[in-house]
């Protein structure tokens, strides 16, 4: 009920439109009611065959009463499904704005496919319902409740037995609909790992082929494609017989009111045309009262996918502003880290590390892999909060700042290069939405990206796919850079920046990357030592600790882990 209710709530934007079809269903039940009612004094008129003059305008009220009829039907039908789609959008574009709002923590815990088919196949699946309640339910109870109403007016007796069946009818209906929002839930499970899959397979098509792994993923692909089948076919089980069995009680109450009807005509309490009238208004209120009970099995499906919407909309995001959080307005980038400690699972990835930064300063993160270097810049961008400790930059607690603001002041090349399906420019304005043509080349010049972009079929204008498969990973490690530089942010995250590069490249782009940390600070990891030597400090990252920490020349010196890996590098 809660989440039924919930749902309505995003209706409520649309209720004019809902309120006109509403309206419009009320002409339709009303029509209904009047033909079942007509039918009496039709047939009384046939049979006495006297007044010709009402007869032959008959046929014509009849299609009258059709052409109303379809006018209101389908003003119902456009407005309400109309404001069922509008309101379940919304339901979309939150749950959209929600996902972006959640911390990277959360998109480790759920595989990607699976959160894309929230957003599209539950968030469907919920409309459904939204649409057939809306649009279903007043038509249908308005019908219901004039045919009753003539079903009364024509003989109360007879009513009754129709009023016993109704009920028996509602409970068989029930039982089916709770089983039938279980199955949903777990089919829109099952959908999610398809997705997962789908998702999976596109975009690591490349892996798979290499190391033929087509066979074993079609498998695995129709495996789970038969687990949503085998979920389905309960699904359509149980639909396909509540219609059957709700007809089979209502055969009891037709029977019925045939033997007591017939009864009644042949004794001669009744005509005959009063009761076809009410024949007729029996048979037409079993088929919106049907309706009602089916739809209540589409409410049912779209409530088990409601319940996998709302469980992300209700997801809090562990990393969100504090309530007093300010805006830290541009920083000059000092930045430290007091005793912080950070752990993803049971296993420290960073113990106890403190460091400062200052405006200008170039700090180099090195070390073995898997050292935590990653992690710890990624701490300052606060995709992750330290479990002890805290950070600042330019004396704030990142904390108490606000997420925008601070990510504002952090321009950030990452191991991956993560590019959109867009074109070259765009892609490098996603450093500072809106910037010039002429800015977005300047900083693609000082990324030596210039040139190679130059060259492609339609310049800066090249689309360059999904995840810019159509570049080489230097090409794309470029633009990335060019993305930072355009972003000209006080502080700059280099993780792995230049590692695709050749070394003629490599020496390029640090160059323009030497230019550009001037007056900001930076964080630069680098496998290669060679282009950290000139960092004003050098971290070496062990097994989350800080193992050495100091310029190029003395840590030589120290002859620690740091002249051992350098010394490693020098003999290649
Ligand atoms: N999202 C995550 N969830 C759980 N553990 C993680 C996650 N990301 C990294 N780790 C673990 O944290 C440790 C440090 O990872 P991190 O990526 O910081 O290393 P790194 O120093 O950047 O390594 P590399 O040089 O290979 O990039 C690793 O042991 C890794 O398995
Ligand atoms: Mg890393």
């Amino acid at each position: 009920m809660k989440n039924f209710k919930r749902i309505l709530s995003y209706c409520r934007p649309y209720w004019w439109r809902i309120a006109l079809a509403a309206v419009a269903s009320l002409a339709v039940g009303g029509i209904d009611g009047a033909i079942a009612y007509l039918v009496e004094p039709v047939l009384k008129k046939i049979f006495s065959g006297k007044d010709m003059m009402i007869f032959s305008l008959l046929p014509l009220g009849i299609i009258l009463l059709f052409v109303v009829k379809g006018v209101c039907r389908f003003t119902n039908d456009y407005f309400m499904r109309t404001a069922a789609q509008l309101s379940v959008q919304d339901v979309r574009n939150e749950l959209y704005r929600h996902n972006m709002r959640l911390g990277l923590g959360f998109f480790t815990r759920h595989p990607t496919g699976t959160l894309m088919s929230r957003v599209t196949s539950d968030v469907t699946m919920m409309q459904e319902g939204v649409g057939s309640i809306v649009s279903g339910i007043f038509r249908d109870t308005f019908s219901a409740a004039s045919l009753l109403g003539v079903i009364f007016y024509r003989n109360w007796e007879l009513a009754l037995i129709t009023f016993v069946v109704i009920p028996v009818t509602a409970w068989p209906a029930q039982k089916i609909g709770k089983k039938i929002k279980a199955i949903a839930k777990l089919g829109q499970g099952k959908m999610g790992a398809l997705n997962s899959i789908l998702q999976e397979t596109f975009s690591g098509i490349k892996v798979l082929k290499a190391f033929g792994l087509e066979e074993r993923e079609t498998e695995k692909f129709q495996r789970t494609n038969a687990g949503l089948y085998a979920t389905l076919r309960k699904s359509i089980k149980y639909d396909a017989l509540s219609t059957p069995i709700m007809e089979f009680i209502i055969s009891f109450g037709v029977a019925a009111v045939i033997w007591v009807g017939g009864t009644s005509v042949m004794q001669g309490r009744m005509s005959a045309s009063e009761f076809f009238s009410f024949i007729a208004a029996m048979i037409l209120v079993f088929t919106p009262i049907k309706r009602i009970l089916n739809t209540y099995n589409v409410v049912q499906r779209s409530l088990g996918a409601s319940e996998r919407v709302f469980e992300i909309i209700d997801e809090i995001p562990e990393i969100a502003d504090a309530p007093d959080a300010v805006d830290i307005g541009r920083v000059k980038g000092e930045i430290e880290f007091r005793s912080v400690s950070f752990r993803y699972d049971d296993d420290y990835v960073l113990r106890d590390v403190s460091l400062q930064a200052h405006r200008g300063e170039v700090i180099a993160l090195v070390g073995p892999s898997g050292g935590g270097k990653t992690t710890l810049v990624s701490l300052i961008t606060r995709f992750y909060d330290p479990l002890e400790g805290s950070i600042l930059v330019d004396g704030h607690d990142i904390r108490k700042v606000t997420l925008k603001s601070l990510l504002g002041q952090v321009a950030l090349v990452d191991q991956e290069t993560i590019l959109f399906n867009d074109t070259i420019a765009n892609n490098i304005r996603y450093g500072k939405p809106g910037a010039a043509d002429a800015e977005v080349e300047k900083a693609a010049l000082a990324a030596y990206a210039h040139d190679f972009i130059e060259e492609l079929p339609e310049g800066y204008q090249t689309n360059i796919g999904d995840r810019g498969l159509r570049l080489s990973g230097g090409q794309r490690q470029r633009i990335c850079i060019a993305r930072a530089i355009l972003k000209d942010a006080p502080i700059l995250i280099l993780d792995e920046a230049t590692s695709a590069l050749d070394t003629e490249s490599e020496q390029m782009v640090q160059a323009a990357l030497n230019n550009l940390m001037a007056n900001r600070t930076t964080f630069v990891i680098a496998h290669r030592l060679s282009t950290i030597t000139h960092a004003d400090r050098i971290i070496v990252l062990e097994k989350g600790g800080v193992a050495e920490m100091g310029g190029h020349e003395t840590l030589l010196a120290n002859g620690g882990l740091y002249s051992r890996l350098h010394g490693m590098q020098f003999r290649e």
